[in-house]
């Protein structure tokens, strides 16, 4: 038997009025007593933590928003799977790779500039204009939390263990109308993930490095320095590594988008359709880069903070180690067969995750993928290890399992913004 929520928001009324908030209620379900046993009143943000771990928002009954951005990864997938499983019954699979959550904070609305370029938004096609905003996919897309409608979520949020705090922190009717309450959930994420310290700790080796309070071996300095060289790695070029003029911390993505043409990734069932292409920017349902040809192929630059957590990159997923991801940058023109599958003619078949006509978005000109088959990589083999150590330096500390590194506590850092 489960008491119905009306009964827990009247006791937890009384119990306020009574100015007792500290007595635990009676009569809470089992589920209820196990994700807060208080009614005392939290925080936005608290109150967005319990809907991301909460597994009865989801049709299956068994996903929730950490289910796939686990904190213990980043807050991105904790599995190699290409396309994570989603659905009522967890049988549907997604079509990319789940993007870390940190830092997202930081991130700046879409907008194109005087010069025609694209920056900022969520998802790696900019889609979403905010945090709350972005939420609605998840719940409602038939492979991930697969809710028939809106209706259905706030059903559930109704039952859910917290649904009295929600009251107490959005007002007592809040969940009377469902596109408002629908807001409310979604701000209550937001609040979440740009509140809690967890999106943003600033605790990495690299952090540390730059208040002056950790040494960098020789290796991740000849890596850093890879990393910054115009003529190497021209990484910070997009994934910026200086701090802000206002001395913030750097993020290690400039916002903005490019196509590397990555190669087809056939784990992902959803390319088992030869006719499926994802396209990016362009398909992203902004009238802009819709309009733009040449934004097609394009996906948004992400963080590199936690990126030697992960265990598959670039939007589909396609490459399997972070050795491999730096390689490709050097190694796409200059040895092509090594990233993709050969043609019907046994010609490589360069850039085959999109189609023909959009070949020429692909970045050619920009170091390190500027050179042409004969010519060297901009990397050899132990200069892309160098920088692979480097990109190991900027693992948050609670992510930091290797225990002979010295690592930074979170308290020693606060570069915060
Ligand atoms: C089944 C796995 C799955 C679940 C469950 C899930 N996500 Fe995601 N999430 C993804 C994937 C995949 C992407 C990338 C989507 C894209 O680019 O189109 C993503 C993207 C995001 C982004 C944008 C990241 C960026 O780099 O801009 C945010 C924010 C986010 N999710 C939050 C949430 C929240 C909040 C929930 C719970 C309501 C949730 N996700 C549930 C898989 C998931
Ligand atoms: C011209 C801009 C640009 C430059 C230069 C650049 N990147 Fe990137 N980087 C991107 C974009 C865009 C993506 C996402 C592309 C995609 O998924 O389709 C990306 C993704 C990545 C990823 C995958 C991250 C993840 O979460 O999956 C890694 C690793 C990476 N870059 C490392 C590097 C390194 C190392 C260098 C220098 C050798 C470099 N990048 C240079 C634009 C750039």
């Amino acid at each position: 038997m489960k008491s119905s929520p009306r009964l827990l928001i009247l006791i937890a009324i009384l119990l306020s009025l009574a100015g007792c908030r500290k007595a635990e209620p009676p009569a809470m379900t089992a589920a209820s007593a196990s994700v807060n046993q208080s009614t005392a009143a939290l925080s936005k943000a608290e109150l967005g933590r319990l809907i991301f771990h909460d597994v009865s928002l989801s049709a299956s009954g068994r996903q929730s928003c950490a289910s796939c951005h686990d904190p213990g990864h980043a807050h991105a997938q904790p599995n190699a799977i290409a396309g994570q499983p989603g659905g009522a019954a967890m049988d549907q699979r997604g079509t990319r790779a789940v993007p870390s959550l940190r830092y997202l904070t930081f991130t700046p609305a879409f907008g194109i500039d005087d010069e025609g370029t694209p920056s900022g938004g969520f998802n790696w096609d900019g889609s979403a204009d905010t945090l709350a905003a972005q939420a609605e996919r998840p719940l409602l897309a038939a492979n991930e939390m697969a809710n028939g409608s809106r209706a259905a979520v706030v059903d559930k949020l109704r039952r859910a263990a917290y649904a009295a705090q929600f009251r107490q922190v959005y007002g007592e009717r809040s969940l009377d109308d469902v596109d408002t309450a629908f807001l409310h959930l979604g701000d209550a994420l937001e609040r979440f993930q740009r509140d809690a310290p967890e999106f943003h700790p600033f605790t990495s080796k690299y952090d540390a490095w730059q208040a002056g309070k950790a040494e960098l071996s020789a290796v991740e300095q000849r890596g850093l320095k890879l990393f910054n060289d115009e003529k190497k790695g021209n990484c910070a070029a997009c994934h910026p590594s200086a701090k802000a003029d206002d001395g913030r911390p750097p993020l290690f993505t400039d916002h903005t988008y490019d196509a590397l043409g990555l190669a087809r990734n056939r784990l992902l069932p959803v390319n088992a359709d030869p006719a499926h292409v994802d396209l990016g920017l362009c398909k992203s349902g902004r009238p802009g880069p819709a309009a733009d040809d040449a934004q097609c192929g394009k996906f948004k630059v992400p963080t590199l903070r936690n990126v030697a957590t992960r265990a598959v990159f670039f939007h589909n997923g396609q490459i399997a180690s972070l050795r491999d991801a730096v390689a490709f940058y050097v190694r796409r023109d200059t040895h092509p067969a090594e990233w993709y599958p050969k043609d019907g003619r046994g010609k490589v078949a360069k850039y085959d995750d999109l189609p023909a006509r959009h070949h020429k978005n692909v970045n050619v000109d920009e170091v390190p993928y500027d050179r042409k088959p004969g010519q060297a990589p901009r990397l050899n083999a132990a200069e892309i290890d160098d920088l692979v150590a480097f990109l190991h330096t900027l693992t948050d500390a609670d992510l930091v399992t290797r225990a002979a590194a010295p690592m930074p506590t979170g308290a020693s850092v606060k570069p915060g913004p």
